[in-house]
């Protein structure tokens, strides 16, 4: 688990007070870590995740913080996910207002040996789970503020935030299905703002670089997820050597907490970015600048 200074929650008065958020992935890593940071800001939040006992952790913790929170099992890619998670968010809290797509896992390999299960899984936890979640939650986000609109001429803040990478974004060798995926997510990012922006939804996404999860550690640590009965192994082989040999390229010269990865999501989703929509902001120690 994140140990973070989001832990200490805030009480009432924060700055997202009143707000619902819906979080993928919210059991382990940069979702943990933004579902932590968010209810410490004062957001109500319904911590999703494949397991569900890190779901409940995340959840628990956040409660016994004084913050509002329930977790919620499930695997996004599931066809009956996305309806499930906005209706426990109505159900739990009433309503939509930030929605973070960050639930993903990498299976790498080089292009010449990617499968076609390789290849379609990624575009489906990446990609395509991402657009379906959007999708179940326009009737809460989408429309209700439209219905505000009619009703009073101002909508609530809301906001969509898609976690992309850095892969996504500039390639990476042996990511060839991930980095599809990522840049993808770009793309629906800037539609949905587009599309949504007349209803004051904002839409973001971000692009992580090296950020301390088990994603990136050596996968030689035997860290796996199972994912529609399938063991994917998660790590970077040898990673020491290769998080040494990146560490000297990027400018702060070290890789990125979770607890600063959920800054960033922090970052978008407050008030103070009420103004910043269809942006891809990379937050990677400076890499790629
Ligand atoms: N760690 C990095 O350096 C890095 C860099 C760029 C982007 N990202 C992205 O950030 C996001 C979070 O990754 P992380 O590094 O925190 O990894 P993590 O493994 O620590 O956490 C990911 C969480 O998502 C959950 N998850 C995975 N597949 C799921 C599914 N199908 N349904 C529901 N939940 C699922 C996992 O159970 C886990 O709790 C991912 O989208 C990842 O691609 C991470």
């Amino acid at each position: 688990m994140a140990s973070s200074a989001a832990t200490a929650h805030s009480g009432t008065g924060g700055m997202l007070e009143g707000q619902v958020a819906l979080i993928t992935g919210a059991g382990k890593g940069i979702g943990e870590a933004a579902a932590r940071l968010l209810a410490a800001h004062g957001a109500a939040v319904v911590c999703a995740d494949l397991d569900g006992t890190a779901a409940q952790m995340v959840a628990g913790a956040i409660q016994e913080a004084g913050g509002r929170a329930v977790p919620l099992a499930g695997d996004v890619t599931a066809p009956d996910f996305p309806e499930r998670a906005v209706s426990e968010a109505l159900r739990a809290f009433g309503g939509l207002h930030i929605l973070v797509n960050n639930a993903g896992y990498t299976w790498d390999g080089v292009i010449h040996k990617i499968t076609p299960e390789q290849w379609a899984a990624m575009l489906e936890v990446h990609c395509t789970a991402p657009f379906r979640m959007i999708q179940a939650a326009a009737v809460a986000m989408r429309d209700a503020a439209k219905m505000e609109l009619e009703r009073s001429g101002v909508a609530k803040p809301r906001c969509i935030i898609n976690i992309s990478s850095t892969t996504g974004t500039h390639g990476n060798a042996g990511q060839a299905n991930y980095a599809t995926a990522k840049a993808g997510v770009v793309g629906l990012t800037k539609s949905v703002a587009k599309e949504w922006g007349p209803f004051n939804v904002r839409c973001n996404a971000i692009a992580f670089g090296l950020i301390d999860t088990r994603l990136t550690r050596a996968k030689e640590g035997g860290e796996s997820i199972l994912v529609g009965g399938k063991e994917v192994k998660l790590g970077i082989p040898s990673a020491d050597g290769y998080w040494s040999a990146v560490k000297s390229l990027i400018p702060l010269r070290r890789v990125g907490s979770a607890d600063e990865a959920a800054g960033a999501i922090l970052m978008l989703a407050s008030p103070y970015s009420s103004y910043v929509t269809g942006q891809v902001l990379e937050v990677n120690g400076g890499s790629f600048m």
